[in-house]
């Protein structure tokens, strides 16, 4: 009989969510903090999210940082680390989507770590603690609103990478759908799928008898499904809402407790990311198929309970379970190889593998036992034409 992995669970992140969440803000951030606000390029001085957060902030001392980049990186993170300390500054705020919250958890350790800040993002350096981090969330996708992972690129070498920082999952998270109104369709599509990777990626390993995480786990990607089979009613509030609250689900942990997990598609669709500037929820669509091919053997049970759950498959296999995952992400105009996408290097698939090298990811092992030819014919089934 197949059973669960023991396991703990606490996640402490307070989520305000609605139309009037933002309400909560003035209370939420501790009075007599000295607050860094920290924002991407702008999007919330077109949308209104500027005005209400400093409104409601209006009783706060605040100093602002703009500027984080999509795939934020180290160099601009580390100019707000100074600013935190010259301004002695003891609470982060995000607000902005998982780049800007991913920025933050960063910026609230290092502010409080000595060494070189890269120890951190390469987990070199154990977290033990940081400043107090909040979010205001702007897009749905990442969930990094209310988990501990964060990602980083140093832009000097092209180097993405994930780490985790209990100590700056953040103490509360806004989700106010409404603010996902100004989002363009891309945004929006990639949300989908990211949402519906981090599912799979808890999910599409082998059946172990938890009908409590796989009930769930379905239930979130049938309702992702859903919207992308009803996304020509995207700016309705009722759609925006479901977006908002799946892709929090998919990545707030719960699905993933007691599972045997693979995040291996993670891993490696990173490194497009980092040498090809995709959009993170576009690399998973190109290197996912390829290795569920690859891989389907060790994830047969699990890829034909999903086609039967999720696509309502009569007679579901592995091979037509894949299809229907592609066929999904081609509604919402995904690549499904590198090929569909700007990025035209003919020596692609060597640079990845490199880099997967590079950063110990080209032989994953896990459940499906990814050794380095494994990884090699992924690699290239995604890359090369
Ligand atoms: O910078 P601004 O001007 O704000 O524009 C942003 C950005 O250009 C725009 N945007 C955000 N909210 C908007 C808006 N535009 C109009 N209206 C709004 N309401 O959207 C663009 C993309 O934003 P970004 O934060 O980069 O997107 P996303 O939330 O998809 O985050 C991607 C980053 O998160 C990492 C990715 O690797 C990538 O670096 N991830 C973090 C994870 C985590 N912490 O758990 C897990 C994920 O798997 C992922 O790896
Ligand atoms: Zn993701």
């Amino acid at each position: 009989m197949p059973h669960l992995f023991d396991f703990s669970y606490h996640n402490p992140t307070q989520i305000h969510f609605g139309l009037n969440s933002f309400s909560k803000l003035k209370e939420l951030v501790p009075q007599g903090a000295r607050v860094l606000m920290l924002y991407g390029g702008g999007s919330i001085k077109k949308n209104g999210v500027y005005e209400q957060v400093t409104q409601a902030l209006s009783g706060h001392q605040v100093v602002e940082f703009a500027g984080v980049e999509p795939n934020p990186t180290f160099e601009t993170l580390n100019r707000a680390v100074d600013l935190v300390r010259t301004e002695n500054l003891d609470f982060i705020l995000a607000v902005g989507g998982g780049s800007v919250s991913d920025g933050a958890k960063y910026i609230a350790c290092a502010a409080l770590y000595d060494g070189d800040g890269w120890d951190i993002v390469s987990s070199k350096h154990k977290v033990e603690r940081a400043l107090p981090v909040g979010v205001v969330l702007t897009l749905a996708a990442t969930g990094s609103e209310s988990n501990a992972g964060a990602v980083v690129t140093r832009a000097a070498n092209h180097e993405k990478r994930v780490f985790y920082v209990q100590p700056a999952r953040p103490r509360f998270a806004i989700l106010n759908p409404q603010v996902l109104a100004s989002l363009p369709d891309r945004q929006l599509e990639n949300g989908v799928v990211d949402a519906f990777v981090h599912v799979c990626e808890q999910y599409l390993t082998y059946p172990v008898g938890a009908l409590v995480q796989d009930g769930y786990a379905e239930a979130v990607m049938r309702a992702l499904k859903t919207l992308a089979d009803t996304f020509e009613q995207r700016r309705d509030i009722g759609w925006l809402q479901n977006l908002m609250w799946a892709a929090n689900q998919a990545l707030c942990g719960i699905i993933g407790v007691g599972v045997p997990t693979d995040w291996a598609t993670h891993r490696m669709a990173v490194e497009l990311t980092a040498l090809y500037g995709i959009d993170h929820g576009r690399t998973l669509a190109i290197i996912q198929p390829a290795l569920l091919r690859e891989t389907i053997e060790a994830k047969r049970a699990k890829l034909e309970q999903m086609g039967r759950a999720v696509f309502g498959l009569t007679q579901p296999s592995a091979e037509t379970t894949i299809a229907a995952i592609e066929s999904f992400y081609r509604s919402l105009n995904m690549p499904l190889h590198l090929g569909d996408t700007d990025a035209n290097d003919p020596e692609a698939a060597t640079r990845v593998m490199q880099a997967l090298r590079d950063h110990g990811n080209a032989a994953l092992g896990g459940h499906a036992e990814l050794d380095e030819a494994k990884t090699e014919r992924i690699i290239r089934a995604a890359c090369c034409k």
